[in-house]
């Protein structure tokens, strides 16, 4: 093809392209170069071998060759929306937080739901925890609230994490099942973890196949804090509540949607913010203080535990609405990097093991599935805010420095510094104890709570979650492991686990599993309903 006319016009970046002879912007190579043909590549005489010297065709393969980075190792498939976070009142009495001053201000956000188990390819209706982690792009830096649509999780220790998510993902000989917890290996670890009980509760409930992700709830699980200006904290509850209500869909239609469509939750809010229907969640807070902490039934530090609304009402401080798709699914939706650690000032953390071990772990696997420490120079990565530091340098440095200054403190006058009244104060909470590894009796307690979970769910409700333990665990091949399930589902509730066991054939009904503390009859059921009715 021969280039007829070199015209030069702007393109949507501002920046100067050629045209070719057909009107369009002329390709080019990376290095900008004007390629003449892209059909074919250089070889020597028509039928001959291809040639080494031949740049663009090599720059293109070696191009392709490197798209995929590793997919996420967990919560692989997801699917992300921009929006904004609007603050309902000032709540500067509690939290020296920029974004929660003035009533009205709107700040940008972005949201990625997923799937935890699957890989990126699998299919949205799997029965499976959803994730729904929202990066506020606050005054003073991103703030991340790393949440799930389910207010309690597996294990209380980030030390199992490898173990519970290995155990869930396909088995390492056979590589499968496929985004299913339905096999030995899971059960086999979830039936050697009582501490997980009230979080299968919960996936096995309805909670666990929504009907989309604007149908959805999200928790912030565990228990932060909020700081003020005088250094003083409030104990802090984080929740999601669709304002659309809570949906679900049931077993049967999960299946038969995933099969005709497996991107129907992809689809539903594409279609959804595409045609101006902009979901919205309000974010309510539990608040408390240590007085309240060390009266409540159960650890505030324990993950497994939620605290009943009717216990600690929640209250709306603001709300999130999704209003715009991202334009390029790769480099938003794919390369956002959630980490629990980014808090600004104004929100700390509370000393619970789940989350201590989380504010190591995301930026470790950040640097590992993006490839470079400067992951935050990707734009939906990098802070709204003006950012200034002497980091510098590693593969892909896109903001280095500018001039001498790259240290201090430095006699230049030059360079950002330290500001102990406006920079991040961690909270002064008072820490002593011997060096142990050992887990606080207050943490001992596994089966009230789901039982409380279990009882305020109506019998239609109670019958899905015994149909779908049935359904899982009637694919374990190995019988003690279906039992020694059994015998936890007794220590929930007695009916519940007598039905399952009858439905899976056991020959007899085993002994309830050792309990190390004996399970709460007497939990009121009506404070779990008020969060799920909603
Ligand atoms: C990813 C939530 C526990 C390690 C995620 C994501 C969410 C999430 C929502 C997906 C983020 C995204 O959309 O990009 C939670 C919740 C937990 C929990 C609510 C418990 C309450 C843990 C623990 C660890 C962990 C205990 C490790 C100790 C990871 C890792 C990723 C991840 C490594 C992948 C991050 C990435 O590659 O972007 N988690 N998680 N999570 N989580 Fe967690």
């Amino acid at each position: 093809a021969v280039v007829h006319e070199q015209k030069l016009t702007r393109g949507n970046g501002g920046e100067l392209h050629q045209i070719a002879e057909t009107g369009t912007p002329i390709l080019t190579t990376a290095q900008g170069g004007p390629v003449a043909d892209d059909q074919n590549s250089l070889r020597a005489g028509e039928r001959g071998p291809t040639l080494i010297e031949d740049f663009h065709f090599r720059e293109k393969l070696f191009h392709f060759d490197h798209e995929r980075i590793p997919e996420r190792v967990v919560h692989a498939r997801g699917y992300g929306a921009h929006g904004y976070f609007e603050t309902y009142e000032s709540l500067s009495a509690i939290t020296r937080a920029d974004v929660f001053q003035r009533a009205g201000e709107r700040t940008p956000a972005f949201v990625r739901f997923s799937t935890v188990a699957g890989s990126k390819g699998s299919a949205d209706l799997a029965r499976d925890v959803r994730g729904f982690a929202v990066k506020i792009y606050t005054k003073e830096g991103n703030w991340d609230i790393v949440g799930n649509n389910i207010p309690v999780f597996f294990i209380q220790d980030a030390i199992k994490f490898p173990d519970v998510i290995h155990s869930v993902k396909p088995e390492p000989d056979r590589e499968f099942p496929q985004a299913q917890s339905a096999h030995d290996n899971f059960w086999d670890f979830i039936s050697l973890t009582p501490e997980s009980m009230h979080m299968i509760m919960w996936v096995m409930s309805d909670r666990a196949i929504p009907r989309s992700f604007r149908f959805m709830e999200g928790f912030g699980v565990h228990t932060f804090r909020f700081v003020n200006e005088k250094d003083e904290s409030t104990f802090v509850k984080f929740h999601w509540k669709p304002k659309l209500g809570l949906q679900s869909v049931a077993w049967n239609e999960a299946v038969k949607i995933n099969g005709a469509d497996p991107d129907f939750h992809r689809r539903d809010l594409w279609d959804a913010i595409q045609s101006g229907n902009f979901p919205e969640w309000d974010l309510h807070v539990q608040l408390f203080d240590q007085d309240f902490a060390d009266r409540f039934d159960f650890d505030i530090l324990d993950p497994t535990k939620i605290i009943p609304e009717e216990v600690l009402p929640t209250k709306p401080v603001g709300r999130l609405v999704l209003d715009r798709m991202p334009d390029n699914f790769f480099a938003e939706t794919e390369q956002v990097a959630f980490m629990t650690q980014n808090v600004p000032p104004g929100i700390d953390f509370s000393d619970d093991p789940l989350l201590q071990g989380r504010n190591f772990s995301y930026l470790d696997t950040q640097l590992k599935r993006l490839g470079s420490p400067n992951f935050t120079h990707i734009p939906i990565n990098a802070p709204k805010c003006p950012f200034q530091h002497f980091q510098q340098d590693g593969h892909m440095a896109m903001r280095n420095p500018v001039g001498r200054v790259n240290y201090q403190p430095n006699s230049w006058g030059e360079g950002p510094r330290e500001s102990p009244m406006k920079g991040f104060r961690h909270f002064a909470s008072d820490e002593q104890g011997p060096k142990v590894r050992l887990r606080a009796e207050s943490f001992a307690d596994h089966y009230s709570q789901a039982r409380l979970f279990f009882v305020s769910q109506t019998p239609p409700e109670q019958r899905h979650i015994a149909d779908a333990l049935t359904f899982e665990l009637s694919k374990v091949q190995t019988p003690a492991i279906r039992e020694r399930m059994v015998s936890h589902l007794l220590n929930i509730d007695e009916t519940l686990g007598k039905k399952v066991a009858h439905a899976l054939g056991l020959k007899s009904v085993p002994k309830p599993a050792d309990a190390a503390v004996p399970t709460r009859q007497d939990l009121d059921p009506s404070p779990a309903l008020s969060i799920i009715e909603r």
